[in-house]
């Protein structure tokens, strides 16, 4: 059908919530149908990921994007053209061959994924359907759609927070929620208390990355201390109504063998930051942990797993880069129980599609994920719901970038109902480890 042909491609530069230049790729198609997309960028970036083309020399601290931009407007806009947009898993295979590089560094893993989302996106409006709602029809999916369970940034930290304390995420989830729209509500409450707490110890320097409260902090046990009181003071039971997520992103601060808490003034082998975790998750309400040890610490991985991973969310990150491949081989090591899904870490919707499916396939949970430096898109709620991941991690309840995405789950939640009246099902409980 020639209305889903693409007639052009066009890239322009955009700006990410850390005031760096993004790519944004608009897609046409024959009939007027459009579809856009901007590519966002992490901090704490995994050694296996799609590489981002950045221009480097002294414009924007580097960080200029013209070659991708020229790479989309040029190359990439002269191959796609006339090409199917419904038919993704070939657009993105073109994508990929004419790249060429296993990394995906010659055009930019930013000019592909933004290129491949904005196709997607111009298919599902073709459709008269929204992303989500395209994307389970492309999937012939016919079971009940539900909403993802949020993860939420209170205290952001690590590469996010220049540092100021090791961990670089300090999250709730609200495991007790009924809905997705009372998971934001209770967060919320969460997030003020975390503030009142922190104004009246002189703490409150601001926000994060993410839009989590800035870190000011000793060491990485008072945010834990701090978070709990903040669960407590918002009326809620730690552990049974909200319970904290961890992001230890501990490839920024240790590689295998050797991890550098500069906050706590250690120095810790791999079974000394395991043993520490598993310490903090008796003492604490903590129910999962991302990237507990260094991306190359497999051996760590599985160990830690073994020790918790009947009853926390073991999640990789840099350990697993929205890999299929390396989501198969964890799951046979037994080095996680959860994948992050990171779109632009794979490069292309259809590779970010396959590492969900193997994900889901190993038993994993699978937790969309937006990155640190971000924008308006919302596409990966969509993904989200579309592709029925568990959960949903897009930073702080705070910052427009972020609000974007909680708030375009909100829309989405009215569409499928659910408790309330329209709040968005959740879910079941006993589809996460501390549910069963
Ligand atoms: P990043 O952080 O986008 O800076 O990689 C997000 C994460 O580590 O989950
Ligand atoms: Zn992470």
């Amino acid at each position: 059908m020639s209305k889903t042909k693409i007639k052009s491609t066009h890239a322009r530069r955009v700006w990410d919530s850390r005031g760096r230049p993004t790519v944004e790729v608009e897609i046409t198609l024959r009939y007027g149908a459009k579809g856009s997309a901007i590519a966002p960028s992490g901090a704490s970036v995994g050694t296996g990921e799609a590489v981002e083309l950045r221009d480097g020399g002294d414009a924007f601290g580097g960080f200029g994007v013209d070659a991708a931009i020229e790479a989309v407007n040029g190359e990439i806009a002269s191959a796609v053209r006339g090409r199917d947009v419904t038919g993704q898993e070939a657009l993105d295979k073109l994508l990929i061959e004419l790249d060429g590089t296993a990394d995906k560094s010659r055009l930019g893993a930013n000019a592909l994924i933004a290129t491949s989302l904005a196709a997607a996106r111009a298919a599902a409006f073709s459709q008269r359907l929204a992303l989500w709602q395209y994307l389970r029809q492309a999937d012939g999916e016919t079971g009940t759609p539900v909403m993802p369970l949020p993860e939420i940034q209170i205290f952001g930290g690590g590469a996010h927070a220049g540092r100021r304390v090791d961990i670089q995420d300090f999250m709730v989830i609200a495991i007790g929620a009924d809905s997705y729209a009372q998971a934001l509500d209770w967060t919320a409450g969460v997030y003020r208390a975390a503030t009142r707490l922190m104004e009246d110890s002189g703490l409150l320097q601001g926000v994060a990355d993410e839009g989590g409260l800035w870190p000011a902090f000793d060491n990485n046990e008072d945010a834990l201390d701090m978070l709990t009181r903040a669960i407590e003071a918002a009326g809620f039971a730690p552990g049974r109504d909200m319970a904290i997520s961890l992001d230890v992103a501990a490839s920024e601060f240790g590689c295998k063998g050797k991890y550098k808490l500069a906050r706590d003034g250690k120095e810790l082998d791999s079974d000394g930051l395991s043993g520490l975790l598993v310490d903090w998750i008796e003492r604490y309400p903590i129910v999962a942990v991302e990237d507990p040890l260094a991306e190359g610490d497999k051996e760590g991985m599985v160990r830690f797993t073994w020790a918790v991973g009947k009853r926390v969310q073991v999640i990789g990150d840099d350990f697993l880069v929205t890999s299929a491949e390396r989501i198969r081989k964890a799951a046979r090591d037994g080095a996680c129980n959860a994948a992050l899904i990171k779109p632009n870490q794979a490069g292309t919707l259809s590779e970010t599609r396959a590492a969900m499916k193997a994900a889901a396939k190993a038993g994993f949970g699978t937790i969309v994920s937006a990155r640190s430096g971000e924008s308006e898109d919302t596409a990966i709620v969509h993904l989200a719901v579309g592709w029925g991941a568990g959960q949903l991690k897009v930073g702080s309840i705070t910052r427009g970038e972020r609000t974007a995405k909680w708030n375009e789950g909100l829309r989405i939640a009215e569409a499928l109902g659910g408790p309330g009246d329209g709040d968005g099902p959740l879910p079941p409980a006993s589809s996460f480890p501390w549910g069963r």
